[in-house]
């Protein structure tokens, strides 16, 4: 049968050099994090920020002596590096390297703090984030009792090629903490300085970078996106050299620090470079430790476990590669290496949201070639996948291989439901119809045409009413205005006006507040942040503060977010920006 959205997604893709796969995601409403309406409160100034939890302040470590990582799991799964010191080098037969941080210096100070993440998953004090003893905790120049700090070793494959050994270049895992809900989580600082794995770098994060991963992974958090977290961002006045552009003009910046967590950093690459060096016992050890660790479905005496786990790594790739693209998300660098065994989403570096809707848009404006378009993505996580299943065929039998390559195949399909699904409750459908992709894929044709603003077009979507669609009365909805002057837009509108009647049970008002939760109103747009970094370079958080409480409300219209602009039409100098490619 012939399907307009099945032709449309080809024709999107067609520069990709994989198996089409393609398009943008949601969440349904189980997944979507409730968004707890009180927070569009006004009078919240930005200062302020809520726990969205009950607890007690008195059970919170306000002492940050007694507060313990463990190192012992990891080291006592694992060989260490025999060799000592924060010299480059090639390193055999381990997957951790014992790397002190190098301090920062000059004065150092907080320019950022998670409550959420201090609070809720530290179980910390959100007051000890101003005492120096966490100025220099968070920041390598004093490590938190229990403490060995390691550097991991992995590979990966970066744009398409084997790149060998990487590895943590300057990121220390300070340990775990096993919080009081029972919850491990890898404590990890990224900016502390040169390790085994540093290769030319100086091991450090400058301001800028620093920043930029603060907000946005803190903002993927609230948007439901499956995500590391970030406790904390201390700057310093350390000078630190950047080529900015790549173009030759370097330029002096300084140096930051990011507290960040994730209950593994464990990577496609961790695996890979085990397999390709032949240390087949070793990878079958992390193998094992990662599934016992991470995978509780996952019985170990299952003879088929690894086949098991592959199965999951690729489900839940496919389902963050679609929940990515259901909020325009474009990471930029989805390497072996920077792709999460977990399949949550880590290591931000030139990521961006998409604003006129495109698949082409690349975040990476030195990515000439587009390889880490939008468009791309779920390509690219196909590519990883297939590098996954290269990593593991030396524990899997022929026949297990053999059942994995069918595996990686269904990879399109749950990929494609998914999409299908995320889009359908972006656009507030329930039940399944027949040209259900047929209406999303229209949508999106009409938004690329007109350049509409993605984030924008769908969250006004959800805010108007079916009698103001239906006079198509969009004074002040800016996106939507956009989108219809498409001549094919009222011949959408009236398909989609038919569907939302024949939804039984279903009233106007419950329609667009399903789409308000899944439908964010702010994202982390490239203007926002460097507005808020250019402003951290001269030492006023103020910005990075506003941005950080606002994304955590993603769903919910904030008076101080519609006075700052963050839901108006983006500022003509947006378009001009450039995305800041070195880190
Ligand atoms: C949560 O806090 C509120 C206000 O302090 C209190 O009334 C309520 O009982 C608390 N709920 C729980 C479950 O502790
Ligand atoms: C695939 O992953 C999603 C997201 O984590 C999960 O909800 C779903 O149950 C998984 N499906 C299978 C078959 O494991
Ligand atoms: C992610 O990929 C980029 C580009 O290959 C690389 O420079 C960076 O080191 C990776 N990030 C991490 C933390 O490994
Ligand atoms: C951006 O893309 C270029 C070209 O592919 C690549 O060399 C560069 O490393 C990328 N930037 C980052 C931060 O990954
Ligand atoms: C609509 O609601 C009625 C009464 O609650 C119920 O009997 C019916 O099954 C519902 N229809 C749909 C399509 O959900």
């Amino acid at each position: 049968m012939w399907s307009p959205f099945k032709v449309l997604v080809f024709a999107l893709v067609a520069a990709c050099s994989f198996t089409p796969v393609h398009v943008l995601e949601f969440c349904t409403d189980r997944d979507c994090p409730s968004h707890d309406n009180t927070a569009s409160n006004s009078q919240l100034s930005p200062n302020t920020f809520r726990s969205r939890w009950n607890i007690s302040v008195s059970n919170l470590i306000q002492d940050l002596d007694r507060f313990r990582v463990s190192c012992k799991k990891l080291i006592e799964a694992f060989p260490i590096d025999v060799v000592d010191g924060n010299f480059a080098r090639s390193v055999k037969n381990c997957i951790f390297s014992k790397s002190i941080p190098t301090p920062l210096k000059g004065q150092l100070r907080l320019a950022a703090a998670s409550k959420e993440v201090i609070e809720g998953i530290l179980d910390l004090d959100v007051a000890v984030t101003q005492s120096d003893d966490f100025l220099h905790y968070a920041s390598g120049g004093r490590l938190p009792p229990g403490s060995i700090p390691l550097a991991h070793r992995y590979g990966g494959y970066q744009f398409g090629y084997w790149a060998g050994q990487l590895g943590d270049g300057r990121a220390h895992s300070l340990g775990q903490y096993t919080n009081r809900k029972g919850e491990v989580w890898e404590l990890q600082l990224k900016g502390s300085g040169k390790t085994p794995y540093s290769r030319s770098g100086d091991g450090r994060a400058v301001i800028r970078s620093s920043v930029r991963e603060f907000l946005c992974s803190e903002a993927m958090h609230f948007l439901g996106v499956p995500t590391s977290r970030a406790a904390s961002l201390i700057v310093s006045d350390e000078p630190v050299t950047r080529d900015q552009f790549y173009d030759g003009n370097v330029k002096t910046e300084r140096g930051a620090v990011v507290l960040r967590l994730a209950r593994s950093w464990f990577r496609i690459g961790s695996l890979e470079i085990l397999s390709q060096s032949g240390e087949i016992d070793l990878l079958r050890k992390l193998l094992i430790f990662v599934i016992d660790e991470h995978f509780p479905s996952i019985s170990s005496d299952d003879p088929d476990k690894y086949l098991v786990f592959y199965s999951t790594v690729v489900n839940e790739t496919a389902h963050l590669i679609a929940q990515w693209m259901s909020i325009g998300f474009a990471h930029g660098v989805c390497n072996t290496d920077n792709f999460s065994l977990l399949s949550i989403t880590i290591d931000y570096g030139p990521f961006g949201f998409m604003e006129s809707y495109s698949p082409n848009f690349v975040p990476n404006t030195s990515d000439d070639e587009g390889r880490y378009s939008i468009g791309a993505q779920a390509d690219v996580g196909l590519f990883n996948l297939q590098k996954l299943l290269v990593a593991l065929s030396p524990v899997l039998s022929k026949q297990q291989e053999s059942k994995a390559e069918h595996i990686l195949n269904g990879y399109v399909d749950i990929y494609h439901k998914r999409i299908h699904q995320l889009f359908k409750a972006k656009l507030g459908l329930l039940e399944e119809e027949e040209d259900d992709g047929y209406l999303i894929a229209f949508l999106l044709k009409m938004m690329e045409d007109t350049q509409s603003d993605f984030t924008m077009a769908f969250r006004q979507l959800s805010e108007v009413s079916a009698q103001r669609l239906q006079d198509r009365d969009f004074t002040q909805l800016w996106a939507l205005e956009d989108l219809s002057s498409h001549k094919l837009f009222p011949d959408w509108l009236s398909v989609y006006q038919l569907r939302l009647i024949r939804q039984q049970n279903d009233s106007d008002l419950d329609r667009q507040q399903r789409m308000r939760n899944v439908n964010p109103r702010y994202v982390l747009r490239n203007w926002m942040v460097e507005s808020a970094i250019s402003k951290a370079e001269m030492n006023d958080f103020s910005e990075v503060e506003l941005l950080h409480h606002i994304l955590s409300f993603p769903f919910v219209t904030q008076v101080t977010a519609e006075e700052a602009g963050y839901a108006s039409r983006p500022p003509v100098w947006a378009k001009r920006l450039k995305v800041s490619c070195s880190s």
